[in-house]
């Protein structure tokens, strides 16, 4: 069943008023929610044992392995799993996940607070969270596990595969070659939870009950778990890992949000008056769309004249997303669409005198709320590097913007 939020004409001034935002805090606030603490009880009783246990993080070292394996086998270095499984080497290679030691993370971590060893490996948690990926102890001391190079590439597959030198792995596929008697890595155990959407939330949910307004910063998790798509058997994985690929696409893949999506946009103009619809329902996204503080989408319609030029003072705007004031721990509005549900832009406007064409479209800003943060955070910086990192972060979430769908129509 498909339940229609019909945006009333009246909220319009209060919803335009959103397009022009405050630039939020950093990314640390929200982070203050996922310290270890919080919400220990339902993190356990959510993940279970196994998992519980698997995501302690950050990851224990490794230690050595077996004395019988070849350098090769023994390599946590992404290249080196992928000289013997290339399929997923390549894919994750392109993947935020293989990105997640990226500028606009690293570079907030060389210099001001979040340079402390204790809010750095906090921060690597979920970014770079293998011992052999940070650079200081729990004591604040240089790590003897650290490797540099490892810390560059973020999401490792050791991160998800490997604990105390022994791999996991799902189930093997129905159709997969039986075994040999005798495999590389000591073999591998076998997790039914690696097919489970509980796999992903020890970092895509925050487990602190109270959240904002009763919701969690991130709460993709619980999110899902209402979601219809949840109730039909998919799972994280099911969507963001389609046959097991690992490319986990999301909100910057116009095509992932294309077919997740419908836009409809319909107008009328009758005499002195420009009447129009546009609506995003969402039907593939198992869970809110966005469902993160951090992206934005907007519905806008306005009037274009014979040249194709924006005529002023015609447009209108609905923002969709959740904004939450970090400092006051306030929740200043969350216009995300849930799963079968629509946002629409209900346009009445005069028709301009050289108007010949009504306009919709609907934009992705997927990092919306980074470029805030790097906009603020980059006149604080004086090493040369923290600069140049934040420099390409803030490059980087400019041009993540897409136009999703953008419609003309004559008047
Ligand atoms: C020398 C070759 C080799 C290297 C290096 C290697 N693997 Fe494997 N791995 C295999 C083989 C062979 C199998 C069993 C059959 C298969 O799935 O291809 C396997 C199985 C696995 C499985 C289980 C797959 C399943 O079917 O569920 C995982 C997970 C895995 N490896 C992860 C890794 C990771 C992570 C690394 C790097 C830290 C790595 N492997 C390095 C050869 C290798
Ligand atoms: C609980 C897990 C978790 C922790 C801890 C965490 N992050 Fe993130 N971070 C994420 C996830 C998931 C995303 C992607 C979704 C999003 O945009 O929020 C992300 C995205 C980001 C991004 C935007 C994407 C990029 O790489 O440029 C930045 C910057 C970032 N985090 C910085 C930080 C900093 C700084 C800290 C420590 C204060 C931190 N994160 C701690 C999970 C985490
Ligand atoms: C964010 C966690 C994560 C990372 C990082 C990751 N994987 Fe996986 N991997 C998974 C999950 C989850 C599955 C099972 C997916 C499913 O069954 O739908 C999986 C499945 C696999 C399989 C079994 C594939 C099959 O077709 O049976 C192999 C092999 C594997 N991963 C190797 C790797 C290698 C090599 C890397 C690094 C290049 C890597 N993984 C990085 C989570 C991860
Ligand atoms: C029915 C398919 C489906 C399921 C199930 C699903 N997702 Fe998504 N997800 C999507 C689509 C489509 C997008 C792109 C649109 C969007 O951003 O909501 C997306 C976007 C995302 C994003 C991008 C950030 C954002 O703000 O939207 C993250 C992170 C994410 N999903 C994680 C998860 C996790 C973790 C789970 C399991 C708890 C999950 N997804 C379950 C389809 C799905
Ligand atoms: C160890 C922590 C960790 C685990 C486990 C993890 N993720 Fe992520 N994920 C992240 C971080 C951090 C990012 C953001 C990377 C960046 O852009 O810097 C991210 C990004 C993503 C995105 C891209 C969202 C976008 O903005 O388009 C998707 C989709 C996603 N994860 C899905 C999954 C799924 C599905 C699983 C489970 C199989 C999973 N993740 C497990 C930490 C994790």
């Amino acid at each position: 069943m498909t339940r229609t939020r019909v945006l009333l004409l009246a909220t319009l001034p209060l919803l335009v008023a959103c397009g022009a935002e405050n630039d939020p805090p950093p990314h640390a606030g929200a982070m203050a929610d996922a310290s270890a603490s919080a919400g220990g009880a339902e993190r356990e009783a959510t993940l279970g044992p196994f998992l519980a246990a698997h995501w302690t993080l950050p990851i224990a070292p490794q230690g050595d392995a077996p004395a019988d394996w070849s350098p090769l086998e023994a390599d946590l270095d992404p290249a080196a799993c992928g000289t013997c499984h290339p399929k997923q080497f390549a894919e994750w290679q392109g993947s935020l996940h293989a990105g997640a030691f990226s500028p606009g993370f690293a570079g907030q971590l060389i210099e001001g607070g979040l340079s402390r060893p204790r809010a750095l490996r906090d921060c690597q948690r979920c970014h770079a969270p293998l011992a052999e990926q940070l650079p200081v102890t729990a004591q604040g001391k240089p790590s003897p596990h650290y490797d540099a190079a490892l810390r560059s590439q973020g999401l490792a597959c050791a991160v998800c595969h490997v604990r105390e030198q022994r791999r996991f792995g799902p189930p093997r596929r129905a159709d997969a070659a039986p075994l040999p008697a005798t495999l590389p890595h000591g073999g591998f155990e076998v997790r039914d939870e690696y097919q489970q959407s509980r796999f992903c939330a020890p970092c895509h949910q925050f487990f602190d009950t109270a959240g904002v307004n009763g919701k969690p910063i991130e709460n993709t998790f619980f999110e899902w778990q209402q979601s219809p798509q949840a109730a039909e058997g998919q799972s994280c994985q099911s969507c963001h890992m389609p046959g097991r690929a690992h490319l986990w696409r999301g909100i910057h893949d116009p095509e992932m949000v294309r077919g997740a999506v419908q836009v409809h946009f319909e107008s009328e103009g009758e005499g002195d008056e420009v009447r129009a619809t546009l609506r995003l329902t969402s039907h593939g996204v198992g869970h809110r769309l966005p469902t993160y503080v951090t992206p934005r989408i907007y519905l806008e319609v306005w009037q274009e004249d014979g040249a194709g030029r924006e005529l002023t003072d015609t447009q209108r705007r609905f923002t969709i997303g959740r904004k939450v004031d970090f400092r006051q721990r306030r929740e200043i509005f969350d216009t995300r669409i849930a799963p079968g549900e629509s946002a629409e832009l209900v346009y009445r406007a005069p028709r301009a005198a050289t108007a010949q064409s009504v306009v919709g479209r609907v934009t992705v800003a997927p990092d919306f709320h980074y470029r805030g943060v790097f906009e603020n955070y980059l006149p604080t910086l004086t090493d040369p590097e923290a600069r140049r990192l934040i420099e390409t972060a803030l490059h980087r979430s400019e041009r993540s913007r897409y136009v999703l769908q953008q419609e003309r129509h004559p008047l």
